[in-house]
Formats: structure tokens, sequence, C-alpha cells
């Protein structure tokens, strides 16, 4: 038997485990789990699902005021979960918080890139994004990606196996919008190749690589962006407004912890047959749109 279909049987061992059946359907018991970007947002809901879930989490983040107050809040939950300021843009960075995992646990079995931005170039089309504008959030969005991936893949090895996600978006995928997101779009497309290829050089090691991409979320992703405070109230008053519309929205907006979910699943062993996908948690929204344009051309 190759490496690759023992790798495959480990895995589908592990989820047919009697702990399975007999616990919560998702568990990640034991597990070590990064999160890059687990300060806010969607991070900071998936650091709260993996910790309720079992895992130790290790938040990953830039913003230390925010990181700490995300590990208080779970720690006096009575969850795991540690702060370490790390960027994203720096190798050392990333090498530290993966050997801190396993100088701290023994082991890491998660890795989850999450953090991204939408950044100043997302006010102006792409002819006028500046050289830095469009540096900084290819080196968040893909090179983030990639250094998350690259550095904790062989700990996750030295663990037996484990799983990696990257939090990409619709923009992953489709030409979402008009609104500026020429530079996001194209950081998020090159995630989703890299996610994928990622996957295609680990499924004989265990380690199963996928991607999360949202919709519309309530989170602070738009401080990035640098608009003055009236813009960003605006902007956080319609997704509010929104989110209580649910499901029926026309583009719907997910409370964070509702993306989490998909994330939780794939770094789970249920998802043991699982590598190299994405999965679209958008609430519906991109069939939607679809479905409006083919509606402006065809009549309902
Ligand atoms: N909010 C949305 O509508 C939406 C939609 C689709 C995809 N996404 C994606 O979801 C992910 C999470 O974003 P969010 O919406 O939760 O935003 P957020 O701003 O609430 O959280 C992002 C976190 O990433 C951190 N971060 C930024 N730069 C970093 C760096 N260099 N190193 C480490 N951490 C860094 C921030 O400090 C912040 O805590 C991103 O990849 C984003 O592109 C968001």
């Amino acid at each position: 038997m190759d490496k690759s279909s023992n790798a495959h049987q480990n895995a589908a061992e592990k989820a047919k485990t009697g702990a399975t059946a007999k616990k919560a359907m998702f568990r990640l018991d034991n597990k070590v789990a990064i999160v890059t970007g687990g300060a806010s947002g969607l991070g900071r809901a998936v650091v709260e699902l993996f910790t309720e879930q079992g895992a130790r989490a290790i938040i990953a983040d830039i913003n230390d005021a925010r990181g700490a107050e995300v590990s208080e809040a779970v720690n006096a939950l009575g969850g795991k979960a540690l702060f370490i300021h790390t960027d994203v843009t720096q190798a050392d960075d990333m090498r530290a918080v993966v050997q801190y995992a396993e100088q701290t646990y023994g082991r890491l079995d998660i890795m989850v890139a999450n953090a991204g931005i939408v950044g100043t170039a997302s006010t102006k089309i792409l002819e006028n994004v500046e050289e830095e504008e469009w540096g900084h959030i290819i080196d968040v969005n893909l090179n983030g990606v990639w250094r998350a991936f690259k550095y904790a893949a062989p700990a996750i090895r030295r663990a037996g196996g484990g799983a990696m996600t990257s939090t990409g978006s619709l923009s992953s995928r489709h030409i979402v919008s008009e609104n500026f997101l020429g530079a996001y779009t194209a950081s998020k497309f090159g995630a989703l190749g890299l996610t994928a290829y990622f996957a295609s050089e680990l499924f004989g090691d265990d380690i199963r690589v996928n991607c999360v991409n949202p919709g519309g979320m309530l989170t602070n992703i738009y401080e990035s962006a640098g608009w003055s405070p009236e813009q960003y109230a605006a902007w956080k008053k319609g997704l509010e407004d929104t989110l209580e519309q649910g499901n029926k929205a026309v583009f719907p907006v997910a409370d964070p912890r509702e993306v989490a979910m998909a994330h939780l699943f794939l770094c789970s062993d249920e998802a043991s047959f699982i590598t190299g996908q994405s999965i679209d948690a958008d609430g519906g929204g991109f069939v939607k749109m679809f479905s409006a344009g083919a509606r402006s051309v065809f009549g309902s």
C-alpha cells in the first residue's frame, strides 16, 4: 500500500472512532489550532467555536488589545486560548507562532489562515492603486496564507496529520461587485489556487487543506480601508439592518459564527474525505445575485 492510501485510511479510521458517535458531532478534543486574524470577526468566531469543541487555540494577530480580550473571554468560559502577537507578513512571526504551539502543547494539528484585509486599495479603481497598497494587500491576503501553510505543514506532519483551512471570499471565484475590490479579488483568487495546490502536495501526509468563502459578514474588516468615521458607521448600519433580515435578504449578511461552522467542519475528522475544496458560506448570496441578473433578462 502506498503512502497516500495509508494516510487516507488513518483519516477514515479517525472519522469512524467510537468517540465521534458518543460525543458532539464535531469535536476537536486534544487538538491544537492556530488561527491567524483570530482577534476579530470571523477569526474570533473560529477561536470561540473551536475552543467550545475542545481545541486549544492560539490567536495569531497584530491587534494586541483585541487578541488579549478574546483570549480572556474564552478562558473565562472555561476554554483554552492564548494570544501571540503575529504579523502574517513576517516569516519570523509565523515561524515563531508554530514553534510556540509545539513548545507549549507538544503538537500542532490545525492551521486556520484567516487574516485578511481590504486595505486602502479598496477605495479606488485598479489603475489608481499605488504600488505600496497593492503590495500590502497581496502580502497579507495571499502571501500570508502561503506563510501560514508553509510553516505549519511540517509541524502538522510531525503530529501525524491534521487540517488547514484558508478564508477566501466570494471574490475568490467571482467578480462580485464593481466596488473597488480589484486588488482584493486578485489576492483571493490567488489564495484559493494556493490552497488547492497545498492540498495536492500534502494529501499523502494526511494533511487536508480546504478553503471557506464567506459572503457578507458583520465584522471589522473595513477598518483597514481608511474610511471616514461617518462612512464606516453608514456601512456598519447597512450590514446590521441586513443581518436582521436573515437569509431573506437579497445579499444576506452572516453572523461570523455561521461561517466559522464551515471551518469547524473542514478542520474536524468528519471531513476526512474532503481536501482541495472550497465551500461558499454566503447564505445563497451568489445564486441570488445570479438569479437577479437572469430575471432582469428573462423576466420572472
Ligand atoms: N467581512 C466580510 O464581509 C468578509 C467577506 C468575505 C471574506 N472575508 C474574509 O474573512 C477574513 C476575516 O476577516 P473579517 O471580516 O473577520 O475582518 P476583521 O477585520 O474583523 O478581522 C481580521 C483580523 O485580521 C487581523 N489582521 C490584519 N492584518 C493582519 C496581519 N498582517 N497579520 C495578522 N493578523 C492580521 C486583524 O487585526 C483582524 O483582527 C478575511 O480573510 C476576509 O478577507 C470577510
